[in-house]
């Protein structure tokens, strides 16, 4: 099958959807399938990316990105044809039919819909959640609106948009959100990787994180800081069309730092440990089976999802539900899926696999 690796992207997790892209063309196996690279640059460009997974590694002192080689990709024109393009220095070429887009996209443009969007247009088959529930998990004011519906347990929030803040009843917003207690997080509505996010622990701070939330996106959550161990599981749809499938659980452990933020999840910073598999209680365990289930039909989830969770003292509150989590091989998610079982390489088929038509 000939799969498009499709990464890079114009959000602020540009860098990271290049790591999982090396870790997953250094992993995917060449027996079955046949790579076409293809990079977004910050700008928005597709390009023809050379096959090499060491030019996509996560260093931390240089991480890595989608250069324009001045090539330019052109997706087929029409729903009748799957001819991939290619427009480079000496003309434009075939690149042949495409089997399945695998959009190992992170943040905007990319894990929101809008590019699944675009090959429903087009009808190209791709991996992964479709256009709604990949626009409800990018926004976690909507995902936690959905979940709440949903009976499931979310933390306590308050959504305050950019002309909240800015207009009249600003005092009022800021009432609101004191009432949810200290310490708070502040993040963007739309955004991934901890970027744009601060932990409030007196309210004098408040203004300078919701202008950090506001670079992000123009709406912001002012969210209660829930006391509890930090849980992550990752979903795979039942290919044979049961209940999805939940991994063993992972636990985020926090020691000499705020919060898991950027720096702790990508730039090697102390403080963060991951635990794989974490332990539970067997009654434990049941209920994020359950719960992780719920969150991903809460969301019309499909193909994958990673669900991370508080358990707190009275029970899970789920935080979130990431449509393209991150997929380097130390990720959380990869390595939830090794810890039952399927390896590396195997979930990538799998994935793959799951998305064609
Ligand atoms: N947004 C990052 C990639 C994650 O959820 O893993
Ligand atoms: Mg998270």
């Amino acid at each position: 099958h000939r799969v498009v690796l499709l990464f890079g992207g114009r959000s602020s997790e540009h860098s990271i959807s290049c790591a999982t892209a090396g870790g997953v063309l250094a992993a995917i196996d060449r027996d079955r399938f046949e790579v076409i690279p293809v990079g977004i640059t910050r700008d928005g460009a597709f390009v023809l990316v050379e096959d090499d997974p060491a030019r996509f590694a996560l260093d931390p002192e240089h991480l890595p990105e989608v250069v324009d080689n001045g090539t330019r990709v052109r997706w087929p024109e029409s729903a009748a044809t799957r001819e991939l393009r290619v427009q480079d220095a000496s003309g434009e070429r075939s690149l042949g039919d495409v089997d399945v887009v695998f959009p190992i996209l992170h943040g905007r443009f990319g894990e929101d819909g809008t590019i699944q969007g675009l090959f429903e247009l087009i009808g190209l088959p791709y991996v992964g959640n479709g256009v709604l529930a990949s626009a409800i998990g990018m926004d976690k004011h909507v995902t936690k609106s959905m979940l709440d519906a949903a009976g499931i347990a979310v933390a306590p929030w308050v959504t305050i948009s950019r002309r909240d803040w800015a207009g009249e009843r600003r005092d009022l917003w800021h009432r609101r959100a004191k009432a949810l207690g200290l310490p708070a997080f502040v993040k963007p509505a739309r955004a991934g990787s901890s970027v744009g996010v601060t932990k409030v622990s007196d309210w004098s701070e408040l203004d300078r994180a919701l202008e950090i939330a506001f670079a992000e996106d123009d709406r912001a959550l002012v969210e209660s800081a829930v006391v509890g161990r930090e849980i992550e599981c990752g979903v795979l749809e039942d290919p044979a069309g049961g209940a999805p499938r939940v991994s063993v659980a992972g636990e985020v452990v926090v020691t000499g730092r705020d919060f898991y933020d950027f720096e702790a999840k990508y730039l090697g910073a102390d403080g963060v440990d991951l635990v794989c598999p974490t332990e539970l209680g067997e009654g434990e365990r049941f209920e994020l089976e359950r719960i992780a289930q719920q969150a991903f039909e809460a969301i019309g989830g499909e193909g994958l999802a990673r669900v991370d969770v508080f358990l707190s003292g009275e029970g899970f509150v789920v935080n979130e539900v990431n449509t393209m989590p991150g997929f380097t091989p130390i990720s959380m998610f990869p390595t939830c899926w090794l810890n039952s079982g399927l390896s590396y390489p195997e979930l990538i088929s799998e994935l793959v696999d799951s998305g064609i038509a």
